[in-house]
């Protein structure tokens, strides 16, 4: 047998051990409770301890790549983009595409999944609260996409009074909004579809920190001209500067 082979067999084994904690979990007990909520799940211990240790080792180098931003009224905060990640935190990609996690996501969605291309600087990226003040105000993660948008956010660190505050039925006429608040400790999860989930996180307090991770699927990964245009627009004014956007794009 070839050393590739045996690298290979490793980084296999490697990739199902990642994810492998989603075997412990009551899976249809999770989906049944997705689909009550509208496509909406939370989670206080979803990630296996090693693994937000692992992430939360690659912090202080990633605090070189924090592009800070600041939009009147909406948002005040820091992000780390993909491009960053791929370079500095290997571990994170690697998790985003886990063919075993995905295939997890698929059980709870009911629906067939797809990474987010090349271009979108938002298929996984890091949010950093550090200073006072920082937050996002309500919004849906709207999809610019052909098909849905799946949003999920795990806990990294969180030594921060900010909290996730969310309305579920938003868009459903028929039924009485629900609206809650939690606290994404490390380890938590949320994971919702990105259009039917309004949601903001409150601004963080003096001494806080706050980093999590978001990973983003869809179901449809198209899109047109237009919509790709307003996405990078977003992307480089309200999270990761138009160096990292649209250079990237050009490529
Ligand atoms: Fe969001």
């Amino acid at each position: 047998m070839s050393t590739a082979s045996v690298d290979e067999m490793i980084a296999d084994t490697d990739a199902a051990d990642a994810a492998g904690f989603v075997d412990e979990l009551d899976t249809p007990d999770l989906k049944q409770r997705f689909e009550t909520d509208n496509e909406f799940l939370f989670l206080d211990e979803f990630l296996p301890a090693e693994t937000t240790t692992q992430f939360q080792a690659r912090i202080p180098e990633l605090t070189e790549a924090i592009h800070r931003n600041f939009i009147p009224r909406h948002k005040k905060g820091g992000s780390v983009s993909r491009y960053a990640l791929d370079e500095l935190a290997p571990e994170i990609p690697a998790l985003y595409r886990n063919p075993k996690f995905i295939a997890w996501l698929e059980r709870l969605t009911g629906e067939t999944l797809e990474v987010c291309p090349e271009s979108d600087p938002h298929a996984y990226a890091l949010y950093f609260y550090t200073e006072p003040g920082d937050h996002i105000g309500w919004h849906f993660d709207t999809s610019y996409y052909a098909g849905k948008r799946y949003t999920l956010l795990l806990g990294v660190i969180d030594e921060s009074s900010s909290q996730l505050e969310f309305e579920l039925f938003k868009n459903d006429d028929d039924r009485e909004t629900v609206a809650d608040a939690r606290n994404l400790r490390p380890g938590a999860m949320c994971f919702f579809n990105g259009d039917e989930v309004w949601h903001r996180i409150t601004p963080l307090g003096e001494n806080e920190r706050r980093i999590s991770l978001t990973f983003e699927y869809v179901t449809d990964a198209h899109m047109g001209r237009w919509q790709r245009f307003v996405s990078n627009m977003k992307d480089s004014i309200a999270y990761f500067g138009f160096k990292q956007v649209f250079k990237r794009n050009k490529r």
